[in-house]
């Protein structure tokens, strides 16, 4: 897979990179195996850049990160986060983005991971109790400190990325963006390019529903997150099947699967922007990257946006 410079940073990753958090938490049980085979077929086949954060799995997620790619380091662009807390029993325990809880949250993730250096390191969340400035400062000591090589923030908005910045170069900015998350554009989009920082679009096949593969609550696991997020609510997503219908006549029509085209949909927006699907499975990440050979034109993106629905229940 060809590779792009990471916003102004020198860590170069391919325009696709694979989402983990599915391995761990959030969308039903995972099998172990499978997952660990996914991600060293995603090595093998170009993928390079990895997303994980503490909180999955309250640290499975990186631990099982740090067992995968064991004296593979080299070959890939490895991205964490820190700020949510959990509890003992896995319960969420608030936000934490404190210099304190930083430094001690880097020093967890490195042990989990095995390694000596994470390439990436995001706030998972701005914390409103914490100015972004002694957040990012902070942040900015690890990289001193040889911890962390470059630094990025989850849901920041264009302000926030703009204070961020006077105090330590922002490599990346991840933030949910697909069919169905159209947020972002405008001022986060604009002020990411003029800032020089990579926008990573996270949930880009809307968790799983752009894909058609949920078309009911009954094909979810009972113990899956989503069961409890507004968007699959039963009303809600009956309403927000006129997304699956619209991705459904394109994939038709272009001769792709439906998860292709909201792939693509997003990679075909802004050259500046990097999809990090996640999946478990070896067939749909071959499925997945395969949408970066599709090509959208100007006037087939125009089309799809003036058909495009909105979007049923908020997102979290
Ligand atoms: N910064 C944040 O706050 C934040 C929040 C959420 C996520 N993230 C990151 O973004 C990554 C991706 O987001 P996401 O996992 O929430 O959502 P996503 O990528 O939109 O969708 C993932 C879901 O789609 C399924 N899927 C994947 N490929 C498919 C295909 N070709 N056909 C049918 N179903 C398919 C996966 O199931 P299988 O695994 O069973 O294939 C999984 O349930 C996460 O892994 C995480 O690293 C960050």
């Amino acid at each position: 897979m060809e590779t792009l410079q990471l916003g102004n940073s020198s860590l170069r990753v391919g325009r696709l990179g694979l989402g983990c958090m599915g391995m761990s938490e959030f969308y039903g049980p995972a099998d172990e195996a499978e997952s660990i085979r996914t991600l060293h077929s995603a090595l093998d086949l170009g993928v390079n850049f990895f997303d994980t954060a503490d909180m999955y799995g309250s640290g499975h997620n990186e631990t099982l990160i740090g067992r995968a790619f064991k004296g593979k380091w080299s070959q890939l662009v490895l991205a964490t986060k820190f700020g949510f807390l959990r509890d003992a029993k896995g319960g969420f325990a608030g936000l934490d983005c404190s210099p304190a809880h930083i430094r001690e949250a880097c020093d967890a993730s490195l042990k989990r991971l095995g390694v000596e250096t994470i390439d990436l390191y995001y706030a998972h969340r701005v914390d409103p109790q914490v100015p972004i400035e002694d957040t990012v400062g902070a942040m900015g000591d690890l990289v001193t400190a040889g911890k962390v090589r470059f630094l990025g923030l989850s849901e920041a908005d264009a302000d926030q990325l703009r204070r961020a910045q006077k105090i330590h170069p922002i490599t990346a900015l991840q933030t949910e963006y697909s069919l169905w998350s159209r947020d972002p554009e405008g001022a986060i989009l604009d002020t990411c390019r003029e800032l020089g920082i990579a926008f990573v679009a996270y949930s880009p096949l809307g968790r799983g529903f752009l894909t058609g593969a949920i078309p009911s609550r009954e094909a979810l696991d009972p113990g899956d997150y989503r069961l409890h997020s507004p968007r699959f609510q039963p009303e809600a997503l009956e309403q927000n099947k006129a997304f699956i219908a619209l991705v459904e006549r394109i994939a038709r029509a272009k001769e792709i699967t439906p998860a292709q085209v909201a792939l693509a949909w997003v990679l075909n927006q802004d050259a500046n922007i990097f999809p990090i699907p996640g999946t478990r499975k070896l067939s749909r990440l071959k499925e997945n990257l395969a949408a970066l050979a599709v090509r959208f034109t100007a006037a087939e993106l125009a089309e799809i946006r003036s058909q495009l629905p909105t979007a049923v229940g908020g997102r979290y």
